[in-house]
């Protein structure tokens, strides 16, 4: 492994901005775009990689005309996958491709921690080591389980402000990051085969200010899925943007629960995981006691109305987003946000004065 995390990506800059890999959403158009800029975007493949072929050969396309030099014949973006449905033997058929071989694959919410063993020695073996490893964990405990079994390369932290799905229950990154790199590091300390991950910080962080907080709790890089909603690359419908942008005071106006997977249909997660998400009608009315089916035929109504869904009081359609949904107040391109973020992180911590508290 490099000395540094940027170090390990040739082409991305300091501090490492990357962008998260949410399904559907964070296409190859999103993760190259974020690359090309000087951070790690990823591709989220989820947990159906039948159109995995396709964006990989998207992104190479698009970051070929770039021109990122990678030094190690590996693409400079990487692919994200829900380990607990993703097929890994099918999966590794397609990594194994020389032309595939991402710079990272993510692994996050394994069914049981023997999965992110059996991903981790795939990927290595299919890959030649070239794709490093990360795994996004919740929870000091997942980081210790994780390192033991699988030793990745990069452990994102991931906090309970995370848009999208995370635990039920956990930590903000405040004392999240700082709790878990030092059992980490007491772990790899105690044991001459673990090395040290690098620590990625993910949840809340919607700009400048919160990235620069996350690296002085110990991060070396931080991951946002949230602020790359408002993407002009994202691949999201203009009434979910649209709701996004309205938003503000997340802790309020958002909610991590299980009833928007239960109303969309996507009932596999594990146990111990909720998707946080705007706050509207549909989970209003379950907390007041509608039905299921009540509910379900309202949720589908709205899935029929499009945009109108998102709208209004009534707005009932899931709008997975994270407390730092506040922050996010323009559409911009995924150049402009992850060169704006990293350019205001570094001001940041370099304008903090004692004298001024
Ligand atoms: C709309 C959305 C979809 C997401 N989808 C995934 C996913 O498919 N796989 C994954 O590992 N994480 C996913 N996440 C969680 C992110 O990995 C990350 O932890 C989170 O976006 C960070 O918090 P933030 O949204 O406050 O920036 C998703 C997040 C959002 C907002």
């Amino acid at each position: 492994m490099a000395s540094s995390l940027t170090a390990t990506y040739p082409w991305t800059k300091v501090p490492l901005i990357s962008c998260a890999p949410m399904r559907l959403i964070a296409n190859a158009t999103l993760a190259a775009a974020v690359s090309i800029a000087g951070g790690l975007g990823f591709i989220g493949a989820g947990s159906d990689i039948s159109t995995l072929s396709s964006e990989l050969f998207q992104a190479r396309d698009i970051l070929t005309k770039a021109n990122i030099s990678t030094n190690t014949g590996v693409l400079p973006i990487g692919v994200g996958f829900l380990i607990w449905g993703a097929p890994l033997a099918d999966t590794l058929a397609v990594l194994r491709k020389p032309e595939n071989i991402p710079a990272a694959v993510w692994l996050f919410a394994p069914r049981n921690p023997n999965q992110l063993k059996d991903w981790t020695e795939g990927v290595r073996e299919a890959t030649s080591n070239k794709t490093k490893i990360w795994i996004q964990v919740t929870s000091v405990r997942e980081a210790l389980e994780a390192v033991k079994l699988a030793s990745p390369d990069v452990l994102v932290v991931q906090g309970t402000d995370a848009g999208g799905h995370g635990a039920a229950q956990g930590a903000g990154i405040t004392s999240l990051i700082p709790e878990t790199i030092d059992a980490v590091t007491e772990h790899c300390k105690s044991s001459s085969s673990a090395p040290l991950p690098f620590f990625v910080a993910a949840g809340g962080i919607s700009e400048g200010r919160g990235a620069a907080a996350a690296l002085c709790l110990g991060a070396q890089g931080v991951c946002l899925g949230t602020r790359y909603l408002a993407a002009n690359e994202a691949t999201i419908a203009s009434g979910y943007r649209d709701a996004v942008l309205r938003a503000s005071d997340g802790g309020t106006t958002t909610i991590r629960s299980s009833v928007y997977d239960q109303l969309r249909g996507t009932t596999e997660w594990p146990a111990g995981y909720g998707g946080r998400g705007v706050l509207n009608a549909s989970y209003r009315d379950h907390e007041a006691g509608v039905t299921f089916e009540d509910n379900k035929k309202l949720y589908d109504e709205a899935v029929a109305s499009g945009d109108k869904g998102w709208e209004g009081d009534r707005a009932r359609l899931t709008t997975y987003a994270g407390t730092g949904i506040g922050l996010v107040k323009t559409i911009m391109s995924a150049e402009a946000i992850t060169q704006e973020v990293r350019d205001n992180a570094l001001k940041v911590l370099s304008s903090v004065s004692v004298s001024k508290l």
